[in-house]
């Protein structure tokens, strides 16, 4: 064959938020044992090593076939050695004795049991793993201090395991939309996160809102969930306000990826439709923001995902741009101004990027 006949090798580009990545790909098989190293060097707080294999799965994600050898994998981007390596023995034995006794390992096993209460972070997952606890049920028996938030993760730990379905995303939207409507005619709301991606399930549904006229928007919240509240729709809530000061979060702040919006991270009690069930409801993690219409293309861009398209955004923004990118605004360090944006399609453009659609921003 020809030097550089192969066009895939060519065409992938380094950054994932040059790339398109689809929802569905060729290379599961690959991609979820490299996202189990990644899962665990994030339990063991090694960032590095953990963003190294979720570049190196993004990257499997991207190709339009299925890899079938190590030849296939000439010239690509972002495969480091132990990557390769882990790929090399898939290809060979079917399986990776490294990921596959990472799987079985009591470590990873309870990190992603604790890990996966809401309200539970790695850094207290960890304390908890080394006092000997292993589940949400541990905690119970052994009776463990737990905020608020974390109690409720607990009562409601088997609902919030459960995928969300879009078709219960949809009925949950309807219901966002009447509460906002109620308290704020003329508001807009957004599905974002995974939904807007194209997924088929979540872990919860995200929605952004605004209000054409900037300023309408101010304190919404607490009038959104005091309407749910006496609907009888929340199990819990918690309210963060909006601390998003240009001046004072612009340049320096910008490119941190905790933003500053008005937000609040709730749980929903949602009436199943069909009576049959056992039981006539279940618990739905929602995610509510609340944007001033200046900063909703950034919004819109920050909360769409995922979460490694998000950060190589902000990655290419610094490193190749020198501009910092948030949820809020773009700000150009050369030109010492921010760049005003109405859409996402000024925000890549602004960016030297191509337009990536969110349904291809799955990396
Ligand atoms: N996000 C954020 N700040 C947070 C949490 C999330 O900006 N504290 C953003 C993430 O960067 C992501 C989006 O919100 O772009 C959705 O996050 P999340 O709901 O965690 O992930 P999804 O992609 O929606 O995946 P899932 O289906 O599992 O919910
Ligand atoms: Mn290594
Ligand atoms: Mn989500
Ligand atoms: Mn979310």
């Amino acid at each position: 064959p020809k030097p550089n006949g192969d066009p895939t090798a060519m065409l992938m580009k380094s950054y994932a938020c040059q790339r398109r990545t689809p929802l569905k790909h060729y290379n599961s098989f690959l991609t979820e044992a490299l996202e189990i190293l990644s899962q665990n060097a994030e339990y063991n707080d090694n960032e590095g090593r953990s963003v190294a294999f979720r570049r190196a799965a993004s990257v499997l994600k991207a190709l339009p076939r299925r890899v079938r050898s190590m030849q296939d994998l000439r010239c690509l981007p972002c495969l480091g050695d132990h990557s390769q390596r882990v790929i090399k023995e898939i290809l060979e034995d079917g399986s990776s004795r490294e990921v596959e006794s990472t799987r079985q390992s009591e470590q990873y096993q309870a990190m992603k049991a604790l890990t996966g209460i809401f309200g539970v972070g790695v850094r207290t997952a960890d304390r908890w793993f080394r006092e000997g606890l292993r589940s949400p049920d541990d905690l119970i028996r052994t009776g463990q201090q737990l905020n608020r938030e974390q109690q409720a993760g607990v009562q409601y730990y088997d609902d919030l395991q459960k995928p969300v379905t879009k078709a219960e995303a949809d009925v949950i939207s309807d219901i966002v939309e009447k509460a906002v409507h109620a308290v704020l005619p003329g508001a807009e709301i957004q599905l974002m996160g995974g939904f807007r991606r194209g997924k088929e399930v979540g872990h919860d549904v995200d929605f952004l809102i605004t209000h054409p006229e900037e300023g309408k928007e101010e304190g919404l919240m607490p009038k959104i969930t005091n309407w749910l509240k006496e609907q009888g729709l929340l199990l819990y809530q918690k309210t963060t306000r909006n601390s998003y000061l240009e001046k004072m979060d612009g340049p320096a702040r910008a490119s941190s990826n905790m933003d500053r919006f008005e937000r609040c991270f709730s749980i929903f009690k949602l009436q199943k439709s069909h009576q049959s069930e056992a039981s006539g409801w279940r618990a739905v993690r929602v995610d509510l923001v609340v944007s001033p219409y200046s900063q909703f293309a950034f919004a819109t861009l920050g909360w769409t995902g995922s979460k490694l398209f998000e950060r190589e955004l902000r990655r290419w923004a610094g490193q190749e741009k020198h501009m910092s990118l948030s949820s809020h605004a773009l700000y150009d360090s050369k030109q010492n101004l921010y760049l005003r944006a109405k859409t996402e399609e000024e925000i890549f453009a602004y960016l030297g990027l191509e337009f990536i659609p969110p349904s291809e921003r799955n990396a």
